[in-house]
């Protein structure tokens, strides 16, 4: 990573603008024309903040996130790879994956810091390969493009791209570990769910089938649910603002909220945060994916936040980015 190039960067005129958390790592903040914003982490890729045009934090940070590599902050959206959750892989991988504890880079393949894909959006582009230390637990060689995009009207956005640079074929599992920042939990349901087949992370994976027509929380939940819609919507009764969720390339969503009981054995959580947060997480767990030598895999996340009384407009629209 070269400092000059980080120099060059903080043209307020860009959209973007390179600061250093106090670990010392590298953060880039993403600004709309409207003043919405995004910060993306160096240390694992990581998403670590996302306002709204009136400076309000969307996603949910601990008040007791421990800011210290190698492991990622509690909070913000975290990418989970080459392991998401507890499925797929077991052994001496890191929980998750390497992935969200590793430092990236920027990529050198989009030379300019401040791609612009159109005048609509601003983007950062980031890489992650294997480390000799990673190639020993997990022994292939791949690349991880992420490119983080901040629309003009505000909307996140978030491309994944994983490529087998060569050797044998690999599989993984995927997940954008994202954690939604609520009014209060009890007051939030979730919208495109109803009627799937869900694996019970809390039932050694049993599978069941969703019978409510939204799902709402009053107890622990940790479930993936499989073969999802592309379009999956979060309401917040209280706030009266809905995520839209849009997904490609990931045929599941991971909910979670650790509940009571089990926010207290977490050191990095507060005993009643759990009331403020839950995560939905476009992700592709019950199924690996497999890469041949040459292949490349394509993972796609845009996050909206919308007032409810519009939420059904952005529901019909398909993935722009
Ligand atoms: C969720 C998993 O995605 O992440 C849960 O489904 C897990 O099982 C949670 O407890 C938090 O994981 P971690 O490793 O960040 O504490």
């Amino acid at each position: 990573m070269s400092m000059g190039r980080f120099a060059n960067s903080t043209d307020p005129r860009s959209g973007l603008e390179v600061v250093r958390d106090w670990n010392g790592v590298a953060q880039v903040v993403l600004r709309s024309p409207k003043g919405a914003s995004a910060r993306v982490s160096l240390h694992g890729g990581q998403v670590v903040s996302w306002r709204n045009d009136h400076g309000e934090e969307l996603l949910f940070t601990s008040s007791k996130a421990i800011f210290k590599p190698p492991n990622a902050m509690r909070g913000g959206i975290q990418m989970c790879f080459p392991q998401s959750m507890q499925f797929g892989y077991s052994g001496t991988l890191e929980r998750h994956g390497f992935a969200r504890n590793r430092i990236w880079a920027l990529d050198d393949e989009h030379p300019p810091i401040n791609h612009n894909d159109n005048a609509s959006k601003v983007s950062v582009d980031l890489i992650l390969k294997p480390s000799e230390d990673d190639l020993k637990c997990w022994p292939h060689c791949f690349e991880f493009r992420l490119r983080v995009s901040l629309s003009k009207v505000g909307d996140l956005s978030l491309i994944s791209r994983i490529r087998n640079v060569n050797g044998k074929p690999f599989s993984f599992s995927f997940a954008y570990h994202t954690y939604l920042s609520v009014s209060d939990i009890s007051e939030v349901r979730i919208e495109g769910l109803e009627t799937l087949d869900y694996l019970d992370n809390l039932s050694h994976k049993e599978r069941f089938t969703e019978q409510g027509d939204a799902i709402t929380f009053e107890s622990e939940v940790d479930r993936v649910y499989v073969s999802s819609p592309n379009v999956v919507a979060v309401l917040d009764h209280e706030k009266k603002q809905s995520f839209v969720i849009k997904k490609e390339g990931l045929p599941d969503v991971v909910v979670w909220n650790p509940w009571e009981k089990k926010s207290k054995t977490m050191v990095d959580f507060g005993d009643e945060e759990y009331k403020q947060m839950l995560c939905v997480d476009a992700a592709a767990v019950e199924r690996a994916i497999t890469l041949k030598p040459g292949e490349e895999w394509t993972g796609k996340l845009e996050l909206s936040a919308v007032s409810s009384t519009n939420c059904s407009d952005h529901l019909d629209h398909p993935v722009s980015i």
